[in-house]
């Protein structure tokens, strides 16, 4: 084997026959004859295994004996043109090393397909699997194709921080960070417990959200945007929520609410035009396999307008729609994943920006409106998905600010920091969130959010 370099299989499969290649990978299958053996290898760098070839006569019957599935080899040989259909080119091997066996009575995956639920228990093993491989190699792609975006736009990735002593959102759903003594905590005089003497020295969780650190960053570099891991201890056992999930925040200076909203819906398309374009063996799998509707869908949003409307024109659809919904609407009440789903799939069947909701259902910061009810909040609502994206305009005066965040009940003191964007240089601006599971899960078609991460976490469950 010395003198080779690897190839990987991608490259493998589009190089011209007639040389010497070296290939490592892990078995998929090996089947054949008294003759020959055909051993399906694959490394990752595709959906598609490369043909191993080898002669039974030329190697150790104890040798064969051990290349079972799941096992991981080297092989030199000749890449020669296939005489089997469904690939160009094998390798018809002249060396075979094995690195690590796979004894078949033990190794959880067998040729026989598995259910979703199955692989979750099997963390390790779960990206060796065709499904695994797409998604996982689809996640990376979109990662680098948001990166790609707002570079191109002259963006600046800003690094927010994980742990933190404000609660964004507000909605009090946080993980506390605390290196204090569970067993013998510090106790103020009149009995609460003492983060003065906790490791930053006050009350910290980790981050539900990097918007706020965010707006500070657009107040002096005008347009950035973070992407990194966010928590929420938010009891919500359901196929889209996650306990710790990943975020992408732009942030922009001088936008209103309308360029808020341009931007969103270009991104999106811009994201599924690069699967759809760079992801194409993948996608074509998944397709196949899962959801013979997601290459349509996906070409459909990105030649698709999104509907624009605001939250009262859409409560006005819903109560006139006669559906039963298990959650009644009416004008105030937050919308469920069924109301959404409901104006996106039956009535526009095209993705929904909705804008201006109550106040009282939204977060402190967003712009307040002229009519003292509503706030100029925008969601994008995807077909299968509901809510993908979650912004608005942020609220730049701030003495509005102020009253807001008395209004709450909330502390100035954890914000003051924030506050001081209103009160030197204040500028309009506008934000958004993208889930990045939740758009991973467009892309792929998956049904479970705990499929298109590669270690979920969710209530009661934290193994790997
Ligand atoms: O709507 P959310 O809560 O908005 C914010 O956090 C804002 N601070 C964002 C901003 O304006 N910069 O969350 C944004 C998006 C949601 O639309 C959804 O896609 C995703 O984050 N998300 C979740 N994804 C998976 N699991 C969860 N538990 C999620 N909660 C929100
Ligand atoms: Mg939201």
């Amino acid at each position: 084997m010395e003198g080779l370099t690897r190839r990987k299989v991608k490259e493998l499969l589009k190089l011209a026959p007639g040389q010497k290649v070296l290939a490592k990978g892990w078995v998929r299958t090996k089947r054949g004859n008294k003759n020959v053996a055909f051993i399906a290898l694959n490394d990752g760098s595709t959906i598609n295994n490369i043909q191993i070839v080898a002669d039974v006569a030329k190697f150790e019957e104890e040798l064969l004996k051990r290349i079972t599935t799941g096992a991981c080899i080297a092989v030199t040989g000749d890449l020669v043109e296939s005489m089997g259909s469904g690939q160009a080119v094998e390798i018809q091997a002249d060396a075979i090393r094995i690195y690590g066996e796979a004894d078949p009575n033990t190794y959880p995956l067998q040729k026989k397909g598995h259910t979703l639920e199955f692989l979750r228990t099997i963390a390790h093993l779960r990206p060796r699997t065709n499904t695994f491989g797409a998604v996982l190699r689809i996640r990376h792609a979109m990662a680098f194709a948001i990166h790609k975006y707002f570079n191109d736009k002259g963006f600046v990735y800003l690094h927010t921080p994980i742990i933190t002593a404000s609660d964004c959102e507000g909605a009090g759903d946080m993980f506390q960070v605390t290196t204090l003594d569970m067993n013998n905590l510090p106790r103020t005089e009149n009995g609460d417990i003492d983060y003065s003497q906790d490791f930053f020295g006050r009350h910290t969780s980790l981050t539900v959200s990097g918007q706020l650190e965010g707006e500070l960053g657009a107040m002096a570099l005008g347009e950035i945007y973070t992407f990194g891991p966010t928590f929420r201890a938010e009891n919500s056992n359901t196929p889209r929520h996650l306990a710790e999930f990943w975020m992408i925040e732009p942030e922009m200076a001088f936008y209103e609410i309308g360029d808020n909203m341009d931007l969103a819906e270009d991104f999106i398309k811009y994201l599924v035009r690069y699967a759809l374009d760079n992801c194409t063996d993948d996608l074509k799998f998944l397709n196949d396999m899962f959801d013979k509707e997601l290459i349509g869908r996906l070409e459909s949003v990105v030649n698709t307008e999104f509907v624009r409307l605001t939250y009262t024109e859409g409560i006005r659809i819903l109560e006139a729609s006669g559906e039963k919904f298990e959650f009644p609407v009416s004008w105030g009440v937050d919308l469920q994943s069924e109301h959404e789903r409901y104006l996106v799939e039956r009535h526009f069947r095209k993705p929904v920006i909705m804008t201006d909701y109550p106040k009282d259902i939204k977060a402190f910061y967003m712009k307040q409106n002229d009519d003292g009810k509503t706030v100029r909040g925008m969601d994008v609502l995807f077909p299968k998905i509901g809510e993908i994206i979650g912004g608005s305009e942020r609220e730049a005066s701030l003495e509005k600010l102020e009253a807001r965040i008395d209004e709450l009940g909330m502390s100035h003191e954890t914000l003051e920091w924030y506050l001081d964007t209103r009160r030197f240089g204040a500028a309009p601006h506008s934000g958004f969130g993208l889930g990045f599971e939740r758009l991973l899960l467009f892309v792929t078609g998956m049904g479970n959010i705990r499929d298109v991460i590669p270690f979920p976490r969710t209530p009661k469950s934290a193994e790997f």
